[in-house]
């Protein structure tokens, strides 16, 4: 059986990783692969997975997949502790029509080397040079990983479609995006977040850094904070699952390229609080910044810091020409905010904001420059890392 398909699958590589036919010696590669938690959390491999269930994909769909001509199933190759091993799957099942969907899966030894990148670059040529029109790709909301490699390879990221992919016994929302023969597939890179760094007027070091999903139960707290209720427009109740899709849609916004959210943090982890660079893709480089602390970083100048640090940062970066910062004008800590980073104010724009309790207040506005940050020696610079 394994002569008469594996002739008929193209070798593909490029130096560093090498796409080939399965083997008899791939299946404890792939039962391991399986059997990893991330597989069970983002794919719809069995669970408990079983020497059995590879052996089944080997004979059952890998092996047909080729000799019917409507799944072609390459076993990724690297070189991994100096030796070619096993390193994952990528597949396409073909729709008969010049429309062929993806699916990949990484062995957990060897995630984050870009090699499912370089797999996927190789397989989307591959078939769109063999005549397809289409390769689409699919992948539960939340698969970072996964959608990370799909836009480097130049896929046009769709939207989300809701309940669109069964998941160990229910439908979840899954984003899909998609590739045409006719596209342009420039490698287009991930935005970087850098971390930033700076110190309180008494001496406190914190960190701007990526959130994590074990930032949760401390957004959690301060979404639960009556003063973070009343002025910001929060789901109520407000739990883990709002946690997590606050970070989703964090992410959702740096990866469209519209907003930056950084975590304020301890040097050691502990978020303070979030800090938001919005309207990234506005004309003319202006910007916004909105900030939140949880309760008991407050008071200490932490926010203060915060808006100094990214500010400085959006400047020097050539992110920002003008920010813009609006603050309640019944909410005396965020209006010392901006007092204190000498933000210019602009005025108020009456009644545009309705509290938690219904009432409406006025929004008070300011506003830095560059022209004037730059002009203001005595600022204190915030240094990157
Ligand atoms: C998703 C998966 C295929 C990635 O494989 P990989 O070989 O590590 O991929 P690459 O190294 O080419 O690129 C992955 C990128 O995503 C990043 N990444 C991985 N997990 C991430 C996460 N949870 N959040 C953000 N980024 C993440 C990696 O750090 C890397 O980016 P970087 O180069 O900027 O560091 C692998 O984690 C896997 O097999 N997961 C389980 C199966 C799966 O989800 N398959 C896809 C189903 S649609």
């Amino acid at each position: 059986m394994e002569q008469s398909w594996a002739a008929l699958v193209p070798i593909l590589g490029d130096g560093v990783v090498r796409l080939r036919a399965h083997t008899e010696a791939d299946l404890t590669g792939l039962t391991s692969m399986c059997q990893d938690p991330e597989m069970a959390r983002w794919t719809t491999v069995p669970q408990p997975y079983a020497p059995s269930d590879a052996r089944y994909y080997f004979d059952e769909v890998i092996a047909p997949g080729w000799l019917h001509n409507n799944q072609w199933s390459w076993a990724l190759e690297a070189e991994l502790d100096g030796e070619p091993r096993f390193a994952g799957n990528i597949d396409l099942r073909l729709d008969g029509l010049g429309g062929a969907e993806v699916g990949f899966a990484t062995h957990p030894d060897a995630r984050g080397l870009g090699l499912m990148t370089r797999a996927l670059r190789l397989v989307a040529d591959h078939a769109l040079t063999q005549g397809l029109t289409v390769v689409r790709w699919r992948a539960l909301v939340g698969n970072w990983g996964s959608r990370k490699i799909a836009m480097r390879c130049g896929f046009h990221f769709e939207g989300t479609l809701r309940r669109l992919l069964p998941q160990r016994g229910e439908l979840q929302d899954a984003w899909v995006a998609s590739l045409l023969a006719s596209d342009d597939r420039t490698p287009r890179d991930w935005p970087k977040q850098v971390t930033l760094a700076g110190t309180t007027s008494g001496g406190e070091a914190i960190v701007l850094r990526e959130f994590t999903l074990r930032d949760a139960p401390r957004i959690v707290e301060a979404a639960n904070d009556p003063t973070t209720a009343h002025f910001l427009p929060l789901p109520r109740p407000y739990g883990a699952a709002e946690a997590e899709e606050y970070l989703n849609l964090a992410a959702e916004k740096w990866a469209a390229g519209t907003s930056a959210v950084w975590c304020i943090s301890t040097p050691d982890g502990q978020a303070l609080g979030s800090i938001e660079l919005m309207l990234l893709d506005s004309p003319a480089s202006r910007r916004e910044v909105g900030y939140w602390l949880h309760p008991d970083a407050r008071g200490r100048g932490v926010a203060t810091t915060a808006v100094r640090i990214l500010t400085d940062h959006a400047f020097r970066a050539g992110l920002a020409h003008s920010i813009l910062l609006q603050a309640a004008a019944t909410n005396e800590a965020s209006l010392a905010i901006a007092q204190r980073n000498a933000f210019r104010s602009l005025g108020v724009w009456p009644d545009a904001l309705v509290l938690d309790d219904g009432t409406r207040t006025d929004l008070v506005m300011y506003a830095a420059t560059l022209r004037d940050w730059c002009a203001d020696a005595g600022r204190p610079v915030s240094p990157e890392s």
